[in-house]
């Protein structure tokens, strides 16, 4: 079969872990290859529902085995409570079923100290984090004394870097930050040994055990968390997590080469929204965002924040197609436009005098125009659609425009949170993911 990297192609909570769930009803493995528990993905199977943060959404279906690659970036106790919060649903999760590369980082409280302190001096300047301690923990990796998962089972090692780290941070936080942790080194080597015995089991070579799968064709779906335009480099910098987002991370932190993908699948919702600060365009902050944001439960299930809503930016989606190389998108939570009597689109933004299809590097998009148009909405209820055609004209008519003006396919549509609620109708990537429902 094949290999298929899903990736939200918005600011993160595109609907991914539903699209993932549904994709992956005959996969072998799910991976997810950036990220942390910063991440939190919905899926709602028969009423039942599981918002995962780590673990990939791939456990949800008993023949998946979830993989954890190398630049996800992981609290152990997170981990470990995810993986008993999902055990008390009656999902067994045993080692053959989650695996752990040995080169994953650590996040550990002296990141979630350092994030949640810099958050607070930033003031009203400040980023938005989910103050779970992603970007010190990155910062650790690239400075090169984070610590690892592999560095858990070398005692001396483990001792070494975590005294190392700990008196660092706790001399930035007092000096930098103005601020205090009360973190004792002995006592956190002491937990982190403990967490090593637990951890132990789900370490595998990630590289070598994709490797093999491709060889053997089986389908891999790689899960994406946050989105595009959070890319620590492609994104809305410094309004951005810090890990790449686009699928082509995917190759680097499974480990296994450029020409291993097969598809690439953007996730966009049929509107737009944000948690946290930075520029966002095409934001309605009236009573159509607020409905929006009711309909949709655009409330953040990390941090419970109401997530900025506004509506699909057709500039910022070309840009991050060329930016994943994606080969079709599906269109999430078209449902929640149901009631509003006039959709816009934005095609695109008058900068400086000039028109344009997608900004360049020096567009500010706090101060672009955005060119809208506007279609007529539809007031049936489309929550049990079935095919394309099952739609009302118009919201037929808003998915073909928006595909035609993006310059990219729609490969299917989502119409509700449940499994169900999922419609693939391209054939090309139903064969890529080999479904059958
Ligand atoms: P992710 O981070 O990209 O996996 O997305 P989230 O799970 O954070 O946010 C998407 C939210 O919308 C979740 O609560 C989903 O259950 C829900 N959802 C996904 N697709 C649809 C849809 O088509 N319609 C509606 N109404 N809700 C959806
Ligand atoms: P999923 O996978 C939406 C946002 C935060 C903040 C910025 C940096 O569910 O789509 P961080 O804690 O990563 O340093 O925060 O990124 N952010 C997300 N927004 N969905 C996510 O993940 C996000 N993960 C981080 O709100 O603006
Ligand atoms: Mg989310």
């Amino acid at each position: 079969m094949s290999v298929g990297v899903i990736v939200g192609i918005q600011w993160g909570d595109e609907g991914k872990g539903k699209v993932v769930d549904y994709l992956t009803q005959n996969a072998q493995y799910v991976v997810r290859f950036q990220g942390g528990n910063n991440a939190g993905h919905t899926v709602v199977v028969d009423g039942k529902k599981f918002a995962l943060r780590l673990i990939p959404s791939g456990i949800l279906r008993e023949n998946v085995c979830c993989l954890l690659a190398s630049s996800v970036v992981v609290n152990p106790w997170a981990f470990l409570s995810e993986i008993a919060d999902i055990e008390k649903t009656g999902i067994e999760i045993k080692p053959n079923r989650l695996k752990l590369a040995p080169e994953v980082q650590l996040i550990l409280p002296y990141h979630q100290a350092i994030d949640e302190a810099r958050e607070n001096q930033r003031g009203a300047k400040k980023i938005g984090t989910t103050r779970k301690g992603i970007g010190p923990a990155y910062e650790d990796s690239v400075g090169r004394h984070g610590i690892r998962v592999c560095d858990l089972f070398d005692q001396a090692k483990l001792r070494a870097l975590v005294e190392r780290n700990i008196k660092h941070a706790k001399e930035y936080c007092s000096k930098v930050l103005e601020t205090n942790f009360d973190i004792n080194a002995q006592e956190q080597i002491e937990q982190l040994l403990q967490i090593a015995q637990k951890l132990r089991p789900f370490v595998c070579d990630v590289s070598r055990e994709l490797t093999a799968a491709i060889a053997a064709k089986k389908t891999i779906v790689f899960e994406g968390a946050q989105g595009t335009l959070l890319d620590v480099a492609h994104g809305t910098y410094p309004f951005v997590t810090s890990s790449h987002t686009i699928a082509p991370e995917a190759c680097v932190s499974a480990g296994i080469g450029t020409k291993s993908i097969d598809y690439v699948l953007g996730i966009s919702k049929a509107y737009c929204t944000r948690v946290g600060g930075g520029p966002f365009p095409t934001e309605e902050m009236g009573k159509t965002g607020d409905q929006i944001r009711t309909t949709g439960n655009e409330f953040g299930t990390v941090t419970g924040r109401p997530r900025r809503c506004g509506w699909i930016d057709l500039p910022l989606l070309r840009r991050a197609i060329r930016l994943n190389g994606v080969d079709s998108i599906l269109l999430t939570k078209l449902d929640v436009l149901t009631g509003i009597d006039i959709l816009k689109v934005a095609t695109h933004y008058e900068y400086q005098g000039r028109t344009m299809v997608e900004p360049d590097w020096d567009t500010d998009l706090e101060k672009v125009q955005v060119v809208y148009e506007e279609f007529l909405g539809w007031k049936e209820d489309i929550s049990k659609a079935t095919s394309l055609f099952d739609l009302p004209v118009n919201a037929q008519t808003y998915l073909q425009k928006i595909e035609q003006y993006m310059g990219c396919s729609l490969s299917g549509f989502s119409i509700g949170p449940e499994r169900s609620q999922t419609i693939v109708y391209s054939n090309h990537v139903r064969e890529i993911f080999g479904l059958t429902k």
